[in-house]
C-alpha cells in the first residue's frame, strides 16, 4: 500500500490576516481541496490520511463531502507542530499499516504538485528506500548573526532547499518519529528525522512551481502559476 500524509493544522501565523492558508481559496476552490484532489488522481497513491486543527474537523469533513475523493479515508486532528500533526498520522499507520508499505509526507499547502512529481516520489523509495522532492538553491548564502550582520558565505553548490513530498517506508518513518519526539528534537520536515537514523535519502529534482503557501504573496503566485498550467492543459487538448 502506498499512503500519502498530508499535514495542514498549521494556523497560518506567518501569513497574517485571521485566515488559515490552507483553506483559502485558490481560483475557484481551498488550497487544501487542490492538494487532495492531486493524491486522489494519482495512481500510485493508495490512500489518504488529512490532517487538520481539531476546530476545523466538522466543517472540512462538511466540504471534502462536495468533492469526489475516496482514497481520503481519514480527515484527523493535527498537533500543535507539524511534526505533531505528522505524528498523529502516524499513529493510525502504525496500527493499520505493514512495514513494507510506503508513506509519503506532503504540506497540505503545497497544491500545485504534479502527478509527475507524486509518481517520481513513490518510484524513488521503491528503489532508492528514502526520497525527498527538492531543489537546488540558486541565491546566495549567508550565515548571519541575530541582528541579520552576516558572517560568512556559505557554498551553495551542495545545498537544496527540501519541498514534498517526502517518501519512506513505513517501518523506517515510525522508527524516526518515535526516535525524534523520544530526544524532543524538533523537525521541519520528515528528511530531519530519518536523517538522524543514517538512513541516506535521495533528493529528486522538483518543480519550482511546487510552491509552499506561506505568505499572501506566495497565493497571488500560486494563482498566477495555476492559471499558466490550467492555459497550457488546453492546448495540448486543442492540439491532441
Ligand atoms: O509550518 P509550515 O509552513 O512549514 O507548514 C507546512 C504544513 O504543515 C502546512 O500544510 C501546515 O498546515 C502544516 N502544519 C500542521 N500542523 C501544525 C503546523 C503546520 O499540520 N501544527
Amino acid at each position: 500500500m502506498v499512503y500519502v500524509i498530508i499535514p495542514a493544522a498549521g494556523h497560518g501565523e506567518r501569513f497574517g490576516g485571521k485566515n488559515k492558508k490552507q483553506f483559502l481559496m485558490l481560483a475557484d476552490k481551498p488550497v487544501f481541496i487542490h492538494t487532495l484532489l492531486a493524491f486522489q488522481e494519482s495512481a500510485c497513491i493508495d490512500e489518504i490520511i488529512f490532517v487538520v486543527p481539531e476546530e476545523d474537523l466538522p466543517s472540512t469533513k462538511a466540504l471534502i463531502r462536495d468533492y469526489g475523493l475516496p482514497k481520503l479515508k481519514y480527515v484527523i486532528a493535527g498537533g500543535r507542530s507539524r511534526q505533531e500533526s505528522v505524528a498523529a498520522g502516524m499513529l493510525l499507520l502504525k496500527e493499520k499499516g505493514q512495514d513494507d508499505d510506503i508513506v509519503l509526507v506532503h504540506d497540505g499547502v503545497r497544491p500545485l504538485v504534479t502527478n509527475t512529481l507524486i509518481g517520481a516520489v513513490v518510484e524513488g523509495v521503491r528503489t532508492f528506500g528514502a526520497v525527498v522532492a527538492a531543489r537546488p538553491v540558486t541565491d546566495s548564502l549567508k550565515e548571519v548573526t541575530d541582528g541579520a550582520v552576516i558572517q560568512k558565505s556559505l557554498a551553495r553548490e551542495r545545498i537544496w532547499a527540501m519541498q514534498t513530498p517526502q517518501g519512506f517506508y513505513l517501518s523506517v518513518l515510525v522508527e524516526a518519529c518515535r526516535k525524534g519526539a523520544e530526544d524532543h528534537f524538533y523537525a521541519t520536515d520528515e528528511a530531519m528525522l530519518v536523517e538522524r537514523l543514517g538512513v541516506p535519502i535521495l533528493c529528486i529534482e522538483g518543480p519550482s512551481e511546487n510552491i509552499k503557501i506561506t505568505t499572501a504573496s506566495d497565493l497571488k503566485m500560486a494563482e498566477f502559476l495555476l492559471k499558466n498550467q490550467n492555459d497550457s492543459e488546453s492546448v495540448r487538448a486543442e492540439r491532441a
